[in-house]
């Protein structure tokens, strides 16, 4: 039932238009290229429209393919339970996990396709590369699970059913200040994206708010995405002597640097975010390296909740795998589009954006969501230990 997402044909057709008509930024003049803004655009009134930009490839695909697989699962149950009387049409285009094509795609999706809401993205550089878009169109555009604090700053068209950094750096800075009786701590950021710079910056001031030490700068100990080598900028770490290390980065780089972190020698424990939350972190760490790291997350597996469970069962019969976060919060995005379409009375944009904005007590797999006067999600979070048989819950933490 839940086949891949088609290739996107209507991309390759739409193509020769954007370029005739300026909408796809070249790389080289990026900056000169201004957005077109389409005049009011004629929903259709036979179906609802939504578009979904997710990376589908590349160095965070399991983000998107875990996405895709939970918003599948919950139209499934959109069309079971009838609530709408009109039939939602998804189209998925995937961004690769870059902000180039993330700005594309919602462009594609609101001059194109003439969507009536979109989901996504993940990564936050990504979202806040097509929020912008979205926004200066009157397009709706709710992500599920970028965290970073701009994003929703963008404007009043722009939502999110997650948590923001601001709460999950502080859940992290608490857990190896109070739980594990860390005091000097080293931050090794991604500088190639905002997520990651934000995260750090936030468990930063409050691991020293709290009388922890961070050694060096924060700009002391940095990567960048698609590195592959992280020996050199380990030995520098390991020679600085910290006692526990925060790195908030995406399962790839994170996957490898475990590995040689602890081929090192470096034997501390690393702390994380939302980031790592795949299924192939596991692998690319290896068994002995993935042991005895802690990360802040939006849901567990492990959590007894009957309607968690349920969707737990559901996945696994699916997908064959054990659902992460982001198969959660994609299950939980689409849910709560949904309820936003069922009370939006006529469906404009406008309409769509206020009933999202609205959304109070909706009872999620990854917590209640209500959505705050900033359109932001105020939910709890877990932390998980990753261990060689998946990520194990410690503790639940409420906003
Ligand atoms: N919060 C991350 C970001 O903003 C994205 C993410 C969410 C990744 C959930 C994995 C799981 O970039």
């Amino acid at each position: 039932m839940f086949k891949n997402r088609k290739v996107n044909l209507l991309a390759m057709i739409a193509l020769p238009f954007l370029l005739a008509t300026g909408c796809v930024k070249e790389k080289k003049n990026e900056t000169t290229t201004t957005p077109t803004t389409t005049k009011a655009a004629t929903l259709s009134n036979d179906e609802i429209v939504i578009g979904a930009v997710f990376p589908m490839t590349g160095p965070i695909a399991t983000y998107g393919q875990e996405s895709v697989n939970g918003i599948k699962m919950a139209l499934d149950k959109i069309n079971k339970d009838g609530k709408l009387t009109k039939k939602i049409k998804l189209i998925v285009e995937d961004n690769k996990g870059e902000p180039v094509d993330s700005s594309n795609a919602v462009r594609k999706l609101i001059n194109i396709d003439n969507v009536h809401a979109i989901i996504g993205s993940v990564a936050s550089s990504n979202t806040l590369a097509g929020a912008p878009i979205a926004q200066e169109n009157k397009v709706p555009m709710m992500t599920p699970a970028s965290t970073n604090e701009k994003v929703t700053q963008t404007g009043s068209f722009i939502s999110r059913t997650c948590f923001t950094d601001a709460f999950q750096g502080v859940v992290m800075a608490k857990f190896a200040k109070e739980t594990l009786s860390k005091s000097n701590a080293i931050i090794i950021v991604d500088n190639s994206s905002d997520y990651s710079k934000g995260l750090a910056k936030v468990f930063s001031d409050n691991f020293t708010k709290m009388g922890g030490k961070i050694l060096g700068a924060i700009d002391d100990y940095t990567y960048t995405q698609k590195d592959t080598d992280f020996r050199s900028l380990l030995r520098k770490v390991k020679r600085a002597n910290p006692d526990v290390i925060f790195l908030p980065g995406y399962y790839t780089e994170v996957g490898l640097m475990l590995k040689q972190a602890r081929q090192l020698g470096l034997n501390i424990p690393f702390l994380g975010g939302d980031g790592w939350d795949s299924p192939k972190l596991q692998e690319l760490a290896g068994p002995e390296a993935i042991k005895g790291n802690y990360i802040s997350s939006h849901f567990s597996p492990d959590d007894k909740d009957p309607t968690v469970q349920k969707f737990v069962k559901e996945y696994e019969t699916n997908f064959k795998q054990k659902p992460g976060a982001m198969a959660a919060l994609g299950y939980d995005g689409m849910l709560v589009m949904a309820d936003a379409l069922s009370r939006a009375g006529e469906l404009s944009r406008e309409n769509i954006a206020k009933a999202i904005i609205a959304t109070a007590n909706f009872t999620g797999i990854t917590g209640n969501i209500t959505i705050d006067s900033d359109r932001n999600a105020q939910k709890s979070a877990v932390v998980l230990e990753t261990t060689a048989a998946g990520m194990v819950f410690k503790q639940k933490v409420n906003p």
